[in-house]
This record gives C-alpha cells, structure tokens and sequence, in this order.
C-alpha cells in the first residue's frame, strides 16, 4: 500500500534513498530529504505491507510527474514491488504524464 511520508518515517526513507547511487553521501542525502519536506511539488511515498519496504519520490508539474527516486528494500526485490509503485503512483494522477529522470529511467523504461 502507498502511504505519504511523514516526519515519523524519516529513518526508513533515508535508509531506502541511500540505496539509490546518486544518494550514497549523507550531505546530498539530507539536503533530498529536505526538499523533499519542504517543496510543495515534490511527494514521497512509502511502500508499505508489514513493514516499510519501498519508497518513491515525485516532481509534480503541471501536465506530467516525473519520478525523481525510486528504491526498494534489497529483501524484497524482484517481486513486482518496484513497478506496483509506479502504477499506483500514476493512479493518484491520472491526468498526467508519467516521465522518469536520468537516475531513474532504466527502471522506469522497463515499466
Ligand atoms: C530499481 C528497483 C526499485 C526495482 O525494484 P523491484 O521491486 O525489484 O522491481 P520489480 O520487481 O517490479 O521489477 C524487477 C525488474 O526490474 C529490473 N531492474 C532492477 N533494477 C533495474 C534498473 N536499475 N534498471 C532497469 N531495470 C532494473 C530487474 O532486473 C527485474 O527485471 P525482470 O522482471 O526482467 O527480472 C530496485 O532494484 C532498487 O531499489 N534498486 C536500487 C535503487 C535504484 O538504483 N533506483 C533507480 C533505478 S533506475
């Protein structure tokens, strides 16, 4: 189930964030997390069933989302995690075009 990130989850969005390359320093890590909380066009998400195992990260615009994040839990991968993000993300917009960024678009393709 996708659930919205609050102040409560930081610990495990940090920790799913960091599994994405571009993310790996703690400075450029924290400076997301802060855009993240404080710039109204961008959302997080939490993927969450017992636990909290995936995140994903959007830009919205006035057309189109673009994912800016994606990331899940290395235990949990290769299940359809990942791609059931990416559409129940895009059914909370259904007006708009789906885009991915340069970090995110070999995964995104493959949607
Ligand atoms: C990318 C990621 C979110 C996919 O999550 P997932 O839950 O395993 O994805 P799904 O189970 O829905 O899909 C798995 C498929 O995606 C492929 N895949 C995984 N990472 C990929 C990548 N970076 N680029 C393209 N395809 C990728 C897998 O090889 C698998 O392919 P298959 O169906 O042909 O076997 C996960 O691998 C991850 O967290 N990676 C680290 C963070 C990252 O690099 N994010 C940016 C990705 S561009």
């Amino acid at each position: 189930m996708l659930i919205k990130y609050k102040k409560s989850y930081e610990k495990f969005a940090m920790g799913l964030l960091s599994f994405m390359p571009k993310e790996k320093e703690i400075k450029v890590l924290r400076n997301t997390m802060k855009n993240y909380e404080t710039d109204e066009n961008l959302q997080l998400f939490l993927w969450k069933d017992e636990e909290i195992i995936g995140l994903i990260g959007i830009q919205i615009s006035s057309d189109f989302i673009e994912i800016q994040h994606i990331s899940v839990n290395p235990s949990f991968r290769k299940q359809g995690i990942g791609k059931e993000m990416v559409r129940s993300v895009k059914e909370q917009y259904p007006d708009k075009e789906l885009k991915a960024n340069e970090h995110t678009e070999s995964f995104i393709e493959k949607c």
